[in-house]
């Protein structure tokens, strides 16, 4: 199995994704879940992280805290979208196991030096803090990553958080633009794919159908998150972002995009965080990033589903 690092701010669709990452031990062996501040403080998302762990049974699993803000800006957090607890919506008992003691950065740097190099993927689901800060500490980490599979960024859907900028690239606008200049491959799902698998009422009463704990709890957790986007966008169900990463490491052809340069917006107020892609090739910047537009929609709920049948 390919082995992964998994950064995160869960976050429901974080919590479906990590989900998805622990039914797949065939495919993905996860050598670590780190938390980050996004969706809600990083004390939140961390012991939303070990509920998660402890609600698939698997914990064997090592759950690290990482940072607690950005890296120059304050903390924007999405209360609105996941609720005060960032995890609003099933009932998921206090958890019993522990986070480990190291940094969660320390725990990224030490995993990769101590690897062969280009055998560790890192999947990150949240603002790219830890990463960008490991990279600052351990320059020598970047060679050895096998890859970086991201969801965030826009381009064609342009934003969420902002007219022009989707949420885990606004967070911390530093943080990616290290990322993306930091030369190992790198592959984006971006909102213009996670606006295509849409949490219709068929696919999450397909999920909840399984009757596992799980599925009922991913029915729950995603029924309370998409309230936010039914609101908003005028759609048969609201997009669903996280698992769209794991999914591509999964089944990549259920994707499609292409190579091209992705630059991060750092300076203008109106465009922070906005991420310019150069999917038309106009100029002859580094093609840095694999940026995947379009996804099988119908093939991703089926792998979704399967997979969390496998779970208590
Ligand atoms: C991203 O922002 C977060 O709220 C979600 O968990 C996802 O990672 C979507 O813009
Ligand atoms: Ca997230």
């Amino acid at each position: 199995p390919r082995k992964i690092i998994i950064d995160t701010d869960p976050g429901q669709d974080d919590a479906v994704a990590i989900l998805l990452a622990l039914a797949s031990p065939a495919e993905l062996d996860i050598l670590g879940i780190v938390a980050v501040a996004g969706n809600v403080g990083l004390e939140r998302n961390a012991n939303n992280a070990l509920k998660v762990v402890e609600l698939s049974g698997r914990t064997d699993i090592p759950v690290y805290a990482g940072c607690s803000r950005p890296m120059r800006r304050k903390l924007v957090t999405a209360e609105h979208v996941h609720g005060v607890t960032g995890l609003d919506g099933p009932t998921l008992p206090e958890p019993q196991i522990a986070l480990q003691p190291q940094h969660g950065v320390d725990f990224i740097i030490d995993t990769l030096m101590a690897a062969e190099p280009g055998t560790i993927t890192l999947c990150t689901l949240g603002p790219l803090t830890n990463i960008a800060m490991a990279l600052v500490k351990e320059p020598h980490i970047a060679s050895r990553i096998a890859e970086i599979v991201m969801m965030g960024g826009a381009y064609f859907e342009v934003g969420n958080i902002t007219p022009t900028a989707e949420f885990n690239i606004y967070v911390d606008p530093e943080a990616a633009d290290i990322v993306m200049r930091c030369d190992a491959p790198l592959t984006m799902l971006p909102l213009d794919v996670t606006h295509q698998v849409l949490t219709t009422s068929e696919r999450l009463a397909a999920i909840a159908g399984l009757g596992n704990h799980t599925g009922i709890s991913v029915a729950q957790m995603l029924e309370f998150s998409e309230r936010f986007d039914l609101a908003k966008y005028d759609a048969k169900g609201a997009p669903l972002h996280d698992p769209t990463v794991i999914a591509w490491l999964l089944e990549p052809e259920l994707f499609s995009g292409r190579q091209c340069n992705v630059t991060i917006e750092t300076a203008s107020e109106l465009t922070m965080g906005m991420t310019v892609a150069d999917y038309w090739l106009i100029t002859d910047r580094p093609r840095n990033v694999n940026f995947l537009r379009a996804a099988d929609a119908d093939g991703f709920y089926r792998l979704l589903t399967e997979r969390l049948a496998r779970l208590p």
